[in-house]
């Protein structure tokens, strides 16, 4: 049987398909039901690596990075679109779909805005959401809640579903016009105001916990921290003599999960072209030799991150989906209307929309209710 994630995933695939996106606040949608893992955290806080880690693979654009920035600010400083350019890379929300193949099969992407394309060369894949992130935004380098739905077929994935937003940013540099950081905000928010939403809060270890972003807006949107997964990236960079213990042990900011530690590729390992599973292997190899952590190395990297969120989601999917079918049921009662509004036999281009997505909300309805009945295999696909 497929697996709640997937099935909620086309879901979401269909709510992109069909225009329901978030886009409109105003009433509850099924976009908005639908359980979701969302990654925040600060410009450069680590939220590219520990997606690429959790995947295994490099394929999100990547800006210039932090230490690049300050020389953008000082040499571009006039040109504001070129400074622009050096920090904001995610510009569309990326709905990230993971699914777990056999071993020894190959590994591919394949996007939504391309069909059944296969993408086997992960440098395309980087190309690809560049380009269509720009297809979107135009060379303006606006931001756009339209998002690009990626899924990957692989080996060494688990079962997941993650959403990666633009960066939080409080702007320092001049020439960045002030709208974009509150558009970011508010883009953030509609995802993590969501009380299905899971929080991924990316938060460097050689910084503050408190002086967080993602920590500051998740102490917001959930305050008892039921839903939300610190992730303290950048063990590795430390000073000396210094640890994260009060951080892990939830002493500086508790939560209802525990933090998970992660150690991601430096700056000079990407330069370098380290390969993810080699960067993983030595992830484990930090948590299992560091006098520090060693005692917690068994709940520490992204590898028991991904299993770890890909557990959560399951579990989060099961208790909504109740919610879930009501939703479908009125769509579907909804889409019934319509058609008999419209009238029969249908051949206006409308009609035979609105007929596909009531096949489809049948479908789901349908899968969810086995889902219920515990599982009985059979039914779908
Ligand atoms: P994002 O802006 O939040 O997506 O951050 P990135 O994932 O692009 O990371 C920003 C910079 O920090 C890059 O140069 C990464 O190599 C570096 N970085 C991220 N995580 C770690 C880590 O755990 N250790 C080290 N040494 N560098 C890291
Ligand atoms: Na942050
Ligand atoms: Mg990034």
């Amino acid at each position: 049987m497929e697996s709640v994630i997937g099935l909620v995933n086309r879901i979401q695939k269909a709510c992109t398909v069909l225009g329901d996106y978030g886009d409109d606040r105003s009433l509850p949608t099924l976009w908005d039901s639908l359980p979701t893992i969302v990654v925040v955290g600060g410009q450069s806080s680590g939220k590219s690596s520990v997606l690429e880690s959790m995947v295994g693979r490099d394929f999100l654009p990547r800006g210039s990075g932090e230490e690049i920035r300050p020389f953008c600010a000082l040499f571009f400083a006039a040109a504001a679109a070129i400074v622009f350019d050096c920090w904001i890379v995610t510009r569309r929300p990326l709905v990230l779909q993971l699914y777990k193949t056999d071993q020894g099969q190959e590994e591919y992407a394949q996007f939504l805005h391309t069909g059944n394309k296969r993408y086997k060369d992960f440098s395309v894949v980087r190309r690809e959401i560049e380009e269509e992130t720009d297809r979107v935004t135009g060379k303006t380098k606006q931001i756009s809640s339209l998002p690009i739905n990626l899924s990957i077929y692989s080996p060494n994935v688990v079962n997941l579903t993650l959403i990666d937003l633009p960066g939080l940013t409080k702007v320092a540099v001049e020439g960045q016009p002030e709208s974009i950081v509150r558009e970011i905000e508010n883009m953030v928010r509609s995802y993590v105001d969501k009380p299905n939403c899971i929080i991924l809060a990316i938060t460097p270890a050689n910084q503050d916990v408190a002086t967080s972003d993602a920590i500051k807006l998740a102490r917001e949107v959930d305050p008892t921290g039921e839903r939300t997964f610190g992730v303290l990236t950048k063990l590795d960079l430390m000073d000396r003599g210094t640890n994260a213990l009060d951080v892990l042990d939830g002493r500086s900011y508790r939560l209802q999960h525990p933090w998970v530690g992660v150690v991601n590729r430096s700056q000079a390992d990407i330069n370098r072209n380290v390969d993810m599973i080699a960067a993983r292997g030595r992830e484990r190899e930090f948590f299992a030799t560091s006098p520090d952590y060693s005692h917690l190395a068994s709940r520490m990297g992204s590898e028991y991150l991904a299993k770890l969120l890909s557990k959560q989601l399951e579990a989060v999917i099961k208790a909504c989906i109740p919610g879930m079918m009501s939703l479908i049921n009125k769509s579907i009662d909804d889409l019934e209307e319509e058609l008999n509004h419209l009238g029969k036999p249908v051949a206006v281009d409308s009609g035979a929309q609105l007929y596909t997505i009531l096949e489809l909300c049948r479908a789901f309805d349908r899968i969810f209710k086995e889902h219920l009945d515990g599982g009985r295999p059979g039914g779908d696909r």
